[in-house]
């Protein structure tokens, strides 16, 4: 945890307080002697000359009591009190919350950096708040989808005047829908095992090339399905010290959605190269690509910047590949254009470390 300079302004001594006493007790002192010399030079009785001066020093500590109550009331229980009507709107839910600072910027005290801590505590309670909203949102549609379409085909299994050929169509809808289901858990589950870090990556040495291939060989059946071009640039071997379960799904992760967002007719293009420190691998395609609004949420959980594939994929994809590579102490960037494809690059060192990047 960072160290907080303390170079703050204490308030348990004020030289302001000790001038304004000094000046008041001077002049008190000075009104006390100037009644003795009345009260001889007027030959007031012995009642009045005692009466008078007690009269005097009691206005005299009255006014000192209220001026130490006002100074008190400004510097703790003011702040006390909108402290206590912040924290009581927090409690109640409302995190738009923020106190100003007491002070201007060269009399900041303790008062005022509890303050500004305070406003963001708030801040980041309100954006897990959000997130929390969001992901409960998302889930909750992801799973409803799903759910709806086995529902209305399981009636519709249930009625005598279908086809066979309907009936057919009905289960295919469920089983589809059931490993939507299942994939969007299984998702779910390991992103949320490697960010409570459960699955730390255990780095071996292996080929990534050999494994590029064989995650390349999985989606065959579907580039030639879509009559899709693919070309592999890469080095005849490559030994890296990585997760190779993990990096497994990287690679399958960016090939699907290479495939997925590339129309019948495009070119999809892994590229492999390395140097002394590094392995780099790019996979190119010539799909619809994407505008800059949508790079930018493309690692968020359940982001989906093209709907007509969401039924397709769940939007983690890209989000467990970023929380991988993050472990793996890689790094991925993307470059796209809209229309003419899209490009990400994934670089990961030759040999990661055995306790993993720790964040
Ligand atoms: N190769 C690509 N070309 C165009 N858009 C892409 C590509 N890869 C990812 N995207 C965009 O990023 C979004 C998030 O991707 P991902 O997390 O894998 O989710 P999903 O594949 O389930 O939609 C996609 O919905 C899409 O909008
Ligand atoms: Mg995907």
């Amino acid at each position: 945890m960072k160290k907080k300079k303390n170079n703050l302004r204490k308030i348990n001594f004020s030289i302001e307080l000790l001038i304004v006493f000094f000046i008041a007790l001077l002049s008190v002192s000075g009104i006390h002697v100037g009644l003795i010399v009345l009260a001889t030079q007027k030959g007031w009785n012995d009642t009045l000359q005692i009466l008078i001066p007690i009269l005097y020093w009691g206005l005299i500590a009255l006014g000192l009591t209220i001026y130490t109550g006002m100074r008190v009331h400004k510097a703790y229980a003011k702040p006390i009190e909108i402290m206590a009507k912040a924290t009581s709107k927090v409690a109640n839910g409302d995190f738009s919350v923020f106190i100003p600072p007491q002070n201007t910027t060269d009399k900041i005290d303790y008062i005022d950096t509890m303050f500004s801590d305070f406003n963001k505590m708030v801040e980041e309670l309100g954006s897990i708040e959000t997130l929390k909203t969001d992901f409960f949102s998302n889930v909750s549609h992801e799973i409803k989808t799903p759910l709806s379409v086995i529902q209305n085909n399981a009636e519709l299994l249930k009625s005598d005047t279908i086809t066979e050929g309907q009936r057919t169509q009905c289960i295919e809808n469920i089983l589809h829908a059931t490993k939507r289901l299942s994939g969007l858990i299984t998702n779910m589950l390991k992103l949320n095992k490697l960010e409570k870090q459960v699955i730390k990556p255990k780095p071996e040495p292996y080929d990534l090339c050999i494994q590029l291939c064989d995650c390349a060989l999985q989606f065959e059946n579907q580039w030639e399905k879509k009559d899709i071009e693919f070309i592999a640039d890469m080095e005849d071997r490559a030994m890296i010290k990585a997760d190779a379960e993990l990096l497994e799904i990287v690679w399958t992760n960016l090939l699907s959605n290479a495939l997925k967002f590339t129309p019948s007719g495009g070119t999809i293009t892994i590229t492999q190269t390395s140097d002394e420190e590094k392995v780099t691998v790019s996979v190119m395609d010539t799909g619809f690509g994407m505008d800059s609004q949508t790079q930018k949420r493309i690692f968020d959980k359940f982001y989906q910047g093209d709907t007509s594939h969401s039924t397709e994929g769940n939007g983690l994809g890209l989000a467990l590949v970023l929380r991988i590579l993050e472990l793996s102490e890689g790094t991925i960037t993307v470059k796209s254009e809209l229309g003419k494809g899209t490009n990400f690059t994934v670089t990961l060192p030759i040999s990661m470390n055995d306790e993993g990047a720790v964040n």
